[in-house]
């Protein structure tokens, strides 16, 4: 809509004497009115006259001054409407010429985004909040990079804690027990439960546990770091098979451990500080003049037996991450419980009066959870859901659905991987990202409604028109497009100019769901335009059928870039 918005704030710059950057134009209320509004209750304000006769007035000023553009006053909104014609031929030959890039901006340009997402913990398969995390993260991530931005995808694994002693001892323990060749990320979460529970009611595990968690800490090789440097590979080796089922990767995985060496420093530069304290034979910051509601919690940085905690390691990697990439904003994909230890480190760094603290944001989302808002279970292991059952289990589901919907498509194991994950994604991207998620394997596969197969059905259809055009005789593809064909596409028309203005809405608020939003409304609307009879696309010769070839290439050049920002494969036949 650039084309379309630039002359008229130009105009309208000129005419009330408000610079540029201040003039913003919006979408009307109703899209009967026009394609574009200017609200003109600041310049009224300034000029002190009211809105409706600085409306008038712009309006007739403005009138006959903009190319193809018609300008009415209601109110106090000025409107604009563009000649179809002009719009359809606009939008169409912009989407064509960007391709993949359109909707893309500067606006990033020399800015680093880091995106902390994912970050499972070793000696567990991923859980249900570690899915959450990496499919909002990975979709930031290309939200930010269509941008311009230079994103740095980071995945903080959980490799440190005291919950390593536990399960070093454990290991000693049990390690004959449990199927640790076969299937080890299972055997060491067995493990894990096992230590969890020893942890609670025996005194002589405790004590081994806390001096196999110092002796780690100590940085001395031996038995205890052998032991973790083995269970780290193990996880990290299922971790990344379950990231390539998604199509997900980062640029910098750096565990917790990493920051080993940054954690005496770290500790030494919040003393010089000056803002810590001794409480109960424990280092913390106090929080609550700060923040009255931080008064009991303060962030507690060294355990009295000289061991740090996760909050510790987090101070660390933040300091490390300002200095190596002094970013824009840095980004914490993590579930909405984790919402004090954010709040904590944010209070540290503001009581050490780092300027950039506002750039470190907690980036919250709500559950998932599964029908009747039940937790979610799986049928191989029950209680434990991991997210590669999960991904089993609507594959399968999925492959059924194709079976019975197009039994002779060539590639369907391939397709059902790739609707079973727009499924899965768009289901957790729909709504707001603070809103829990329902997950019903029934309803997330639906071809029709509000679902990621839908989205991808949609696109399919249209790359199947495009297909059929194409090898048609009457294709009308040779022809030059009669623009004026398009009149009743003018809301889908306009709605694709928007499209980059919905890329950046969503960077900005970090929802994804802004584009998955617009996505199905886009998707609804193109579904509608077509199966109409006025509008068909095949058969219809010469430069009304070129027309809405290009509309059909256009909306599908858009939907399927779209769906792939928010990581959700699009193909081509299903
Ligand atoms: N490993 C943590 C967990 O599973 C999440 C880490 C999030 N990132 C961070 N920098 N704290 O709960």
């Amino acid at each position: 809509m650039q084309t379309f918005s630039e002359p008229i704030l130009a105009a309208l710059a000129r005419l009330t004497g408000q610079p540029l950057a201040q003039l913003k134009l919006e979408r009307p209320r109703d899209p009967k009115l026009g394609d574009l509004a200017f609200p003109c209750f600041l310049v009224a304000k300034e000029r002190k006259q009211a809105p409706p006769a600085v409306a008038a007035e712009l309006a007739a000023a403005l009138a006959g001054g903009l190319e193809g553009i018609t300008v009415s006053a209601a109110g106090p909104y000025l409107n604009f409407r563009i000649d179809r014609p002009l719009l359809a031929r606009e939008i169409c030959s912009e989407v064509a010429i960007a391709g993949e890039r359109f909707g893309s901006s500067g606006e990033g340009a020399g800015k680093t985004v880091l995106i902390d997402f994912s970050s499972p913990n070793i000696a567990k398969p991923m859980h249900i909040g570690h899915i959450r995390s990496t499919i909002l993260g990975a979709a930031l991530v290309r939200i930010f990079r269509h941008l311009g931005y230079k994103v740095v995808g980071i995945n903080h694994i959980g490799d440190w804690g005291a919950q390593f002693g536990g399960l070093v001892v454990a290991l000693r323990r049990w390690k004959g027990e449990v199927d640790l060749e076969g299937d080890p990320v299972m055997g060491l979460l067995d493990l894990y439960q096992r230590s969890k529970a020893a942890l609670k009611d025996d005194a002589q595990f405790q004590a081994e546990a806390v001096a196999a968690y110092q002796e780690l800490e100590s940085g001395r090789e031996g038995e205890v770091r052998e032991l973790w440097r083995w269970v780290t590979e193990v996880s990290m080796r299922g971790f990344h098979a379950t990231y390539a089922r998604l199509g997900v990767s980062h640029e910098l995985v750096r565990g917790e451990s990493w920051y080993e060496p940054l954690l005496a420093p770290t500790l030494e530069r919040v003393m010089a500080a000056g803002v810590t304290e001794i409480s109960q034979g424990a280092l913390v910051v106090q929080l609550g003049e700060l923040d009255k509601s931080l008064k009991e919690t303060p962030c507690l940085l060294q355990q009295t037996n000289g061991t740090t905690l996760y909050a510790t390691r987090d101070l660390a990697a933040l300091f490390s991450r300002w200095e190596e990439f002094g970013f824009e904003r840095c980004l914490y994909v993590v579930g909405g419980e984790q919402k004090l230890h954010f709040r904590q480190l944010k209070g540290v760094l503001k009581r050490m009066q780092q300027p950039w603290e506002p750039r470190v944001e907690h980036i919250d989302f709500g559950l998932l959870l599964g029908p009747g808002r039940k937790k979610i279970a799986s049928r191989r292991r029950g209680e434990v859901l991991v997210l590669d059952d999960l991904l089993d289990e609507v594959t399968e589901a999925a492959e059924k659905v194709i079976e019975a919907k197009n039994p002779a498509l060539a590639e369907r194991a391939q397709v059902a991987r790739e609707v079973a994950l727009g499924a899965l994604i768009y289901n957790d991207l729909k709504r707001e990202r603070i809103k829990d998620v329902i997950f019903d394997e029934n309803e997330i596969l639906s071809f029709e409604g509000d679902t990621g197969p839908y989205l991808q059905f949609t696109h399919a259809r249209l790359a199947s028109i495009l297909r059929k055009a194409a090898t048609n005789e009457d294709a009308a593809l040779r022809s030059k497009p009669d623009w004026s064909a398009l009149e009743n596409a003018g809301e889908i028309l306009v709605a694709i100019g928007r499209f980059g203005d919905v890329v950046r809405s969503a960077a900005a608020k970090a929802e994804p769901s802004e584009l998955s939003g617009y996505l199905l409304g886009l998707a609804r609307d193109v579904s509608t335009w077509v199966s109409s009879s006025d509008n068909r696309v095949l058969g219809t010769a010469g430069p009304e059928g070129a027309a809405r070839v290009a509309l059909v290439r256009c909306a599908k050049s858009v939907l399927g870039n779209g769906l792939r920002l928010i990581g959700i494969p699009t193909p081509e036949q299903m």
